[in-house]
């Protein structure tokens, strides 16, 4: 298993920059997609002059395990990481809500969400399922999720009205617990034939009774404007980071772990670590491209909190000023490997 741990100083073991490692799994598969991704990401991590390491298959570690971004399916990945790990799942799956009848769903219709690389045959993993399809995706992810979150995790899931009732059910019938649906008010309206749509809903569920609100103080409906790919998003539907943060403000402790499965952009990523002190996060994606913008993503946040750290020390020194470097790249380095020390 690796990342391995130092047994003496149970700390995890130190590799040179950009060396990886070939994981058990599928030697193929992994050697092309760590190749392509480490092409990808090598100049521009050292440009930013991160700490980070990455593992086969295209697994990046950034900031001393401050985060981590997998490639690959959500489901097959959650499964590597370990039972009761994490304070809070955090996710945007695919809606596949993109056309009003079963039918319209399966072919290439105008109503999918585009990839925003340009290429307009071509639109995001897993959004054109069926109503049962993204079900069973959701049920499957769901087991999961009530499998890596500690007792009292909390789990917070986008989904529009269309696919909310389906929804709910797939993960109820994971045994995660109901605790309320949230409305994100986008404070503006879009497209919709009579009411026109402005809203989006974040279904709240817990691991048996929650933990307590790090804070009560904020409602279920948060209002933030939406981002819009000709403003600068990355991702064609990128959540915004300060909805994100009020989200994370209520459930994620300091120094929580975030699980994000259906990562995109990584917005999840930023959210956590610019907002939650020495909170760590973990980001699943199966697209390539969006593996590399997350990652991309990720190590320009970790250039602003801590500066270039690339010669630091794994257990280097973490401030106590309360600022960023307070819960520095030092500073959750042990605890993460400790909880991923599974994560192939
Ligand atoms: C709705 S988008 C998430 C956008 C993200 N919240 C953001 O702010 O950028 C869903 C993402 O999940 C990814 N995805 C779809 N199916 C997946 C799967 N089975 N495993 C991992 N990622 C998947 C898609 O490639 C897409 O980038």
């Amino acid at each position: 298993m690796y990342p391995r741990t130092d047994p003496a100083t149970r700390r995890p073991e130190r590799l040179p920059r950009g060396a990886f490692l070939m994981g058990p799994g599928s030697m193929t598969d992994n050697t092309t997609a760590t190749t392509a991704a480490l092409g990808a990401l090598q100049d521009p991590l050292d440009a930013l002059g991160v700490h980070w390491r990455m593992y086969a298959p295209a697994d990046l570690e950034l900031g001393f395990g401050k985060a981590r971004v997998l490639l690959g399916d959500c489901v097959e990945r959650m499964r590597e990481l370990p039972d009761g790990s994490a304070d809070v799942v955090l996710v945007d799956p695919p809606y596949s809500s993109g056309a009003t009848r079963e039918a319209g769903k399966t072919g290439y219709s105008k109503t999918m969400t585009r990839s925003t690389d340009g290429d307009r045959a071509r639109w995001f993993g897993s959004d054109s399922l069926s109503t049962d399809g993204f079900a069973f995706l959701l049920r499957a992810c769901a087991l999961e999720w009530f499998r890596i979150l500690k007792p009292g995790g909390h789990a917070l899931i986008f989904i529009d009205w269309r696919m909310l009732p389906a929804a709910m059910a797939a993960v109820e019938s994971a045994d995660l617990r109901k605790s309320g649906v949230l409305i994100w008010n986008k404070t503006y309206f879009g497209m919709g034939k009579y009411y026109r749509n402005q809203y989006e809903c974040i279904m709240h569920f817990t691991k048996g009774v929650g933990c307590d609100p790090q804070r009560r103080d904020i409602g279920n409906v948060l209002s933030h404007k939406p981002l819009r790919t000709r403003n600068g998003a990355i991702h064609p539907t990128e959540k915004p980071v300060p909805l994100l943060r009020d989200l994370l403000s209520v459930v994620c402790p300091p120094g929580g772990l975030v699980v994000d499965c259906f990562a995109g952009s990584g917005s999840t990523g930023e959210a956590v670590l610019r907002s939650v002190p020495g909170a760590r996060v973990v980001l699943i994606e199966r697209d390539q491209q969006y593996h590399v913008k997350a990652s991309l993503r990720l190590a320009g946040v970790m250039r602003d909190l801590y500066g270039d750290r690339r010669t630091q020390e794994v257990d280097g020194p973490a401030n106590d000023d309360g600022g960023p470097g307070a819960d520095g790249p030092g500073a959750g380095a042990v605890g993460v490997a400790d909880d991923l020390d599974e994560v192939a």
